[in-house]
């Protein structure tokens, strides 16, 4: 497949006018690829609970970059969010071949924290909703031959941390979902790739718990949300379909994985 090079970043397949759609585009990383596509001139569909920050940002990059958004609310812990998301842009002629699986959160102790109500709608969140909206927005970029998913992981979804038994999990599933799509379709000009960062700042650790963890952390620990980005778009067009973002993880994450010192995490009680 021909690319043309849009940027030294990264690179858009000529002559597509789809959208990019990025869920959890009300913070964070999620705003941080609207502002990186939409500098490279992409029409947008923003996507999360919060409508506000959403069309703030939305004006931004309009009157920015003169690019098209739109703003469409959705809560993804919810049971059918990504079918009616799926509808209403199908309403709305917008046409996606760029799916930006971001939303996330911190989840609840799976042993400790009562009633399944609450689990359940994290793993809808968290696991469900990416591959459902695999499942709605895929086909048309396969029968186009022309596509992009970015899937954002986790480094804690490549590694098995003590007490982790929510979070990580679903990461590992979203990276073994975005490889196996990856290998199906990269022959059909659909690129899928499980982005995996590491401690990024962002409002992911906003809540008091995670404020305290972050204090007491090194700052050479911690990643800015446009690097992890602009990594992550760059390793998509690459074709590759996992990536760890941040030279610190690249080197940590495969010394951490070995089995000499999983059981040493283990021996120590250390949390990842
Ligand atoms: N920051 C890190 O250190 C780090 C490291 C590795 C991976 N990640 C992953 O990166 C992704 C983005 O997180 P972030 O760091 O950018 O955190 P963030 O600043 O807290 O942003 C999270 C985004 O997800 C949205 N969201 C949360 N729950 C939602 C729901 N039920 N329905 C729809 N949208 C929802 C939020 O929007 P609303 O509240 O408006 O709905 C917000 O836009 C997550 O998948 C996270 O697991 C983060």
């Amino acid at each position: 497949m021909i690319l043309l090079q849009v940027s030294a970043e990264y690179a858009i397949v000529p002559g597509t006018m789809g959208r990019a759609l990025i869920t959890g585009a009300s913070a964070g990383l999620g705003a941080e690829f609207t502002r990186q596509l939409a500098a490279d001139g992409k029409d947008l569909v923003l996507t999360a609970r919060r409508v506000g920050p959403m069309e703030a940002l939305a004006a931004e990059l309009r009157d920015t970059y003169g690019v098209e958004v739109d703003v469409l609310t959705a809560d993804m812990s919810e049971p059918g969010a990504p079918g009616r998301l799926f509808e209403q842009t199908r309403q709305q002629r917008l046409d996606v071949d760029f799916l930006i699986n971001n939303a996330g959160s911190e989840g609840p102790d799976l042993i400790q924290s009562r009633g399944w109500d609450r689990h359940d709608a994290y793993i809808r969140l968290m696991m469900t909703s990416v591959a459902a909206m695999c499942h709605e927005f895929m086909p048309a970029m396969i029968e186009n031959g022309n596509g992009r998913v970015i899937n954002v992981a986790s480094v804690a979804g490549q590694l098995s941390a003590p007490g982790d038994y929510s979070y990580g999990p679903t990461k590992a599933y979203v990276i073994a979902l975005s490889k196996a799509l990856a290998s199906a379709y990269r022959d059909q000009g659909v690129y899928v790739l499980a982005l995996c960062p590491g401690f990024t700042h962002t409002d992911f650790h906003a809540s008091e718990r995670l404020t305290e963890m972050k204090r007491g952390m090194p700052r050479w620990l911690w990643y800015d949300a446009d690097v992890v980005v602009r990594e992550g778009l760059t390793a998509l067009e690459k074709g590759k379909s996992e990536y760890t973002s941040g030279r610190l993880y690249r080197l940590l994450v495969p010394v951490l994985r070995l089995r000499f010192t999983q059981g040493l995490i283990r021996l120590f009680g250390v949390k990842i």
